[in-house]
């Protein structure tokens, strides 16, 4: 799994709800059984050296350039090219290349919302009816250019907080931007309601670390008082021989939970806590 990547949803429901399915996830009268959580392996077998269908889902880091200093995340600690947006030829070149796309995600590793065209590589790609979604650090969403993101058809904004308040924010995130963050998605999520707007579909996302995995329920507090509706726990990736930051086999709650974690994770889903609509998928098809 990628930065920003979820588990499967259906996955995750069926497992919570205890339909009968094993621990390894095998659902009784489907034919290959495989675990949930290792959902990527199951395909391995498959895989042929060429591709058998032409892609349908691209990854394009429209910039590598970024304002946060994120302690999770590699490009904090190593320039590994020359700050760079992609260009309007590029893009259009590399999109033109791939006549079935259905689904493109607008970020790498940079902050896409820093991209002055970023609207309107959004609505080329509506244009050409695919879903068109990307996370976002939220420090620049604006009026301005959240309206231009809702004209060009965005179909979802992912807001990566990593925290449920100012101090927690800054240790995580490498600056002191929660309130300015928390102000951009709350006006972003009233403007929306004013209008009736459904989409661009807004989520929170907090990246598992054990030092944050207590503030769980804060953080679907704070989700609640801004107006959003969903909330994901992402999986730290992590390179044990290679360990930056915080990104470090002792911080990766994956597969890794105590109890006393998991028993943060189970209240939260249990709705002791505002309850956003669609629930932590990635929290419950793999970490407990
Ligand atoms: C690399 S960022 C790029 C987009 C944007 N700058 C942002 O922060 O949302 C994509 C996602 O990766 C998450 N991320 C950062 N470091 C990570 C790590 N080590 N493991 C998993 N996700 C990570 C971020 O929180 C964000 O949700
Ligand atoms: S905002 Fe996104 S790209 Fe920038 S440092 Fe943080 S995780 Fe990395």
């Amino acid at each position: 799994m990628g930065l920003g990547g979820v588990e499967d949803p259906e996955a995750a429901h069926r497992r919570h709800r205890g339909i009968a399915m094993s621990p390894s996830g095998e659902v009784p009268g489907t034919p290959a059984p495989f675990d949930p959580r290792r959902y990527h392996e199951s395909v391995t077998g498959d895989r042929t050296e060429v591709a058998r269908h032409p892609p349908v889902c691209l990854y394009l880091e429209v910039t590598n350039r970024c304002n946060l200093l994120c302690t999770t995340c590699p490009r904090t600690y190593e320039e590994l090219e020359p700050p760079a947006d992609m260009s309007w030829d590029l893009f259009v070149s590399i999109v033109d290349q791939v006549p079935d796309l259905a689904r493109a995600v607008l970020h790498g590793v940079g902050e896409p919302m820093l991209v002055a065209n970023l609207p309107q590589m959004v609505r080329y790609l509506k244009e050409r009816s695919v879903y068109v979604l990307f996370n976002t650090n939220g420090t620049v969403l604006s009026e301005r250019n959240g309206r231009a993101l809702i004209d060009a058809g965005l179909d979802e904004l992912r807001v990566s907080l990593d925290a449920s308040n100012r101090e927690s924010f800054k240790a995580i995130r490498g600056r002191d931007y929660f309130g300015r963050i928390i102000r951009n998605v709350r006006a972003f999520r009233e403007l929306q309601q004013r209008e009736g707007l459904t989409r661009p579909q807004v989520s929170v996302w907090l990246t598992g670390l054990r030092e944050t995995v207590e503030e769980l329920p804060a953080f679907v507090k704070v989700a609640a008082e801004i107006g959003v509706k969903e909330v994901y726990l992402q999986r730290l990736v992590f390179f044990a021989e290679s360990a930056i930051g915080k990104a470090r086999p002792d911080q990766a709650l994956f597969e890794r939970l105590t109890q006393e974690e998991a028993a943060v994770v189970v209240d939260v889903f249990h709705g002791q806590w505002p309850r956003p609509a669609v629930l932590y998928r990635a929290v419950f098809a793999a970490w407990l």
